[in-house]
C-alpha cells in the first residue's frame, strides 16, 4: 500500500519511521511518502492561508498550494503504478472513523492524506479532487485538535495493522473490539498474562481450567459488563436479538 500525506508539519509524521508502521515500511508492506506542503508555494513567504471570504475568524488554507501538490503526488503515483487513489481529509466535520472504515481503506492499493491546519482547506480542492476519485473526509472523534495530522497517525495506524503480514499473529485482530464477528457489538474485556498471582491478586480460575467452553462464556459475560459500563450506546444499537438468554440474565 502506498499512503502519502501532504503537510506543513512533516516532522509531524515521525511516529511513521517507527514501532508498527515502521517495520510495516521496513518490510515493504507500506511505501509512505512524505511532502511538505510549502514546497508548492512560489511566493517569498511560502504563504499556504489567507483570510476567509464572508468574514470571520481564523484563516483558510489556499487552493493553490493544494492543487499543485496533489497534482504533483498524483503523477508520481501514476507513474509508479501505484493503482487507484483514494483522498483521506482530516476534519471535525467528517464522518466519523470505524474500525469498519478502516477495513475499507486497508483495501486500498493507495491512500493520499491532506492534513490542514488553521480553519481548513478552500472547500474547491477536496470539490475539485472528488470528480477525479473516493474521497474520504474523517473525524477520529468529537474534539477539535489543531491539525490533521495526529489524526493521519490515528488512521495509518489503525489501517496499516490490517494489512496481511504486518501483525505477527493474523488472528490477534480477530477479536478486537469492533471488529465483525461473533462479538462484534461488544468491547474487548480483560486479559491476564503470567504470574498467576501477584500483589495478592490472582487471575480468575476460569483461566487456568482449561475449559474452551468455560473460558469463551466468561470472555462473552465480560466483553457484555465493560460494554454495558463504557458503550452502553453499543448495545442499545445492536438489538434485543444480539443477546442470548444467558447475557440477559447478568
Ligand atoms: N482536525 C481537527 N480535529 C480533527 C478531528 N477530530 N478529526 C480529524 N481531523 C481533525
Amino acid at each position: 500500500m502506498r499512503l502519502d500525506v501532504v503537510t506543513i508539519f512533516p516532522e509531524y509524521l515521525e511516529p511513521l519511521n517507527v514501532s508498527l508502521v515502521g517495520k510495516a515500511r521496513a518490510r515493504g508492506v507500506l511505501d509512505v511518502h512524505v511532502h511538505d506542503l510549502r514546497d508548492w508555494t512560489h511566493d517569498r513567504h511560502h504563504t499556504v492561508d489567507d483570510t476567509p471570504y464572508g468574514g470571520g475568524p481564523g484563516m483558510v488554507m489556499k487552493t493553490e498550494p493544494w492543487g499543485d501538490a496533489l497534482d504533483s503526488v498524483l503523477a508520481d503515483g501514476y507513474e509508479r503504478g501505484s493503482g487507484e487513489p483514494a483522498l483521506i481529509v482530516p476534519t471535525p466535520s467528517g464522518r466519523p472513523f470505524t474500525q469498519e472504515l478502516a477495513v475499507r481503506l486497508s483495501e486500498r492499493p493507495w491512500l493520499i492524506f491532506t492534513p490542514a491546519r488553521y480553519e481548513g482547506i478552500d472547500r474547491r480542492v477536496v470539490d475539485e479532487y472528488a470528480t477525479r476519485m473516493p474521497v474520504y473526509e474523517v473525524s477520529i472523534g468529537d474534539y477539535v485538535l489543531a491539525g490533521g495530522e495526529a489524526a493521519v497517525l490515528v488512521v495509518t495506524e489503525a489501517v496499516a495493522r490490517l494489512l496481511p503480514g504486518v501483525l505477527g499473529n493474523a488472528e490477534s485482530h480477530r477479536d478486537d473490539s469492533f471488529a465483525p464477528g461473533a462479538m462484534a457489538s461488544l468491547l474487548e474485556g480483560p486479559v491476564h498474562t503470567k504470574p498467576p498471582l501477584w500483589r495478592g491478586r490472582e487471575v480468575p480460575d476460569v483461566l487456568l481450567s482449561g475449559h474452551h467452553g468455560k473460558i469463551a462464556r466468561w470472555r462473552r459475560d465480560e466483553a457484555l459488563r465493560r460494554t454495558t459500563a463504557h458503550r452502553p450506546d453499543l448495545i442499545e444499537r445492536s438489538g434485543p436479538g444480539s443477546f442470548d438468554k444467558k447475557d440477559r440474565e447478568m
